[in-house]
């Protein structure tokens, strides 16, 4: 796991970051009607490319595609391709970059055009557990806290987080040390330590929690077929207060 000691080397994960969500603000922008999954991909590309850095998903364990878009009852992971957005869609998009040796990653969900009322609420408590995930992300508390500010604003609501995935510590790879579950009782795993960076990301289900990856081995979706949210950001936990979320929008 890393443990950011440098400025130089926060300087960087600050860096990489901004420049992921300033992609995924963009793409999501682009997201309406009759839009490709693939047209997307493409702006996704220009735009990492226009900030001098590189995708970290593409040709990770052969993934084949710059960023994830995942619709609908698709959890994560899903291949951009051919397929066209329609109105109410849920659109989740994963965008995660390399910069200076230092990985950024943020996800988020799109609602398309009026989406019916339980997908709205869907995704409104997709946003609040990963707020409050944040929140729990505090020096002195232990990796479980996240997981369950995570379960327990999912399952208040009535949805079910995703149990097959999970958050992650993040630096000069995109995995590292250590896992956050989006479930779990509170109190458990690793301490918290100010300089700690982890990626958050919360998949919420409006049914049940169980998931199976399509035969492209990669798009992950719902059992059920209901549809799924995932929120993601990329933050780094202080000696005291609340973690800095690094994977926000802005001038570099
Ligand atoms: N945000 C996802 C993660 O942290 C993205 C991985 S997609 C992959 O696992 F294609 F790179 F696998
Ligand atoms: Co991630």
């Amino acid at each position: 796991m890393i443990t950011i000691k440098s400025f130089d080397d926060l300087r960087k994960m600050r860096t990489s970051n901004r420049i992921a969500a300033n992609v995924l603000e963009a793409v999501a922008r682009a997201v309406a009607p009759n839009v490709t999954t693939g047209e997307l991909d493409a702006y996704g590309d220009e735009l990492i490319r226009a900030q001098g850095a590189r995708s970290a998903f593409r040709g990770y364990r052969g993934y084949p595609g710059t960023i994830c878009v995942s619709i609908n009852e698709e959890v994560v992971h899903g291949i951009p391709g051919q397929r066209k957005i329609a109105f109410g869609d849920l659109v989740s998009i994963d965008v995660g970059v390399i910069s200076e040796g230092f990985v950024g990653d943020n996800a988020r969900t799109v609602l398309v055009g009026v989406c019916e009322p339980e997908r709205q609420r869907l995704a409104a408590v997709g946003r609040e557990a990963l707020q409050r995930a944040i929140d729990a992300a505090r020096s002195g508390n232990r990796v479980s806290d996240i997981s369950h500010a995570i379960e327990s604003t999912a399952v208040a609501a009535g949805f079910q987080p995703v149990r097959d995935f999970v958050g992650h510590g993040i630096g000069r790879n995109m995995h590292e040390d250590p896992q956050i579950p989006n479930v779990g009782a509170p109190g458990h795993g690793a301490r918290l330590r100010a300089g700690m960076t982890l990626a958050i990301e919360p998949m919420i289900n409006m049914g049940g929690w169980k998931v199976k990856t399509e035969r492209d081995g990669w798009t992950v979706r719902t059992r059920d077929r209901l549809p799924s949210v995932h929120y993601e950001h990329t933050v780094a936990v202080t000696a005291d207060g609340p973690a800095e979320i690094l994977s926000l929008a802005g001038t570099p």
